[in-house]
């Protein structure tokens, strides 16, 4: 990382680096040096990375282990692309629980919740809360609000690369859904499992699949 945070000093760029060198007095105060820099373009690209990398397993996960799904979509065209993003994210979202400190007593649902204490707010339960989603363990690419989904938490701390995650799961799985036909996992290999606890995503994805003439 540190060879491209040195290219882009200058702070010339339209590059996310970039600005943080031409905003990083205002960010930090006159004394920001590399360091500074270094830190957030590195904490950026580890929030960014394995995430959505993890959003397109499990993306490819639903597909490969739901055959019918994918005419669906692809009879469904653009929209039921970004449907099947927001319900890849809702069902297996790469991110399974939020820490967070209450600042004041509240009840939450029944539950007492005293100022200071922390709590692990779990998104994987309420993405499937059966109060609030009809067939919640279903992949439903027709569902009304198909944001209403908590896989990048809620409040002031949400995701700011959300948008960004959403639209390379859609060019991912557009392309995977137009290249590739009867996508189908491969019963020699290792079942995928739904592994990690940080981060959570279907591995190891052996598939097969028959390629199109654009795939070749
Ligand atoms: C499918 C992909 C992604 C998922 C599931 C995801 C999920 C999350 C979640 C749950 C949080 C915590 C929010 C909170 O506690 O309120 C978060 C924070 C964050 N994400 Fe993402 N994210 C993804 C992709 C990205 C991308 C592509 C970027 C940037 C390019 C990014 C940058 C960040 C940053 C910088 C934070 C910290 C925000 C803060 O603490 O103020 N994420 N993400």
């Amino acid at each position: 990382m540190l060879p491209f945070v040195l290219e882009r000093q200058s702070g010339k760029g339209d590059d996310y680096i970039s600005m943080i060198w031409r905003d990083g007095e205002q960010i930090w105060g006159e004394q920001f040096d590399v360091d500074d820099v270094l830190t957030a373009a590195t904490f950026v690209f580890a929030a960014g990375s394995e995430t959505t990398a993890a959003g397109v397993a499990n993306g490819l996960y639903l597909l490969l282990s739901q055959p019918e799904l994918q005419e669906r979509v692809r009879g469904g065209g653009e929209r039921a692309v970004k449907h099947l993003v927001e319900e890849t994210l809702r069902l297996v979202g790469p991110v399974e629980y939020r820490p967070r400190r209450a600042k004041r007593d509240v009840t939450v649902g029944h539950v007492q919740i005293r100022k200071g204490e922390q709590v692990f707010a779990l998104t994987a339960c309420a993405n499937r809360d059966p109060a609030h989603y009809e067939r919640p363990n279903e992949v439903d690419i027709d569902r009304r609000s198909p944001r209403d989904h908590f896989a990048f938490f809620v409040g002031p701390r949400t995701c700011p690369g959300q948008n960004f995650a959403r639209l390379q799961m859609e060019v991912v799985l557009s392309a995977a859904l137009e290249r590739l036909r009867n996508l189908r996992l491969d019963p020699s290999g290792p079942p995928p499992q739904f592994a990690g606890m940080l981060l959570r995503r279907w591995e190891p994805l052996h598939a097969l699949f028959t390629g199109t003439a654009r795939a070749t």
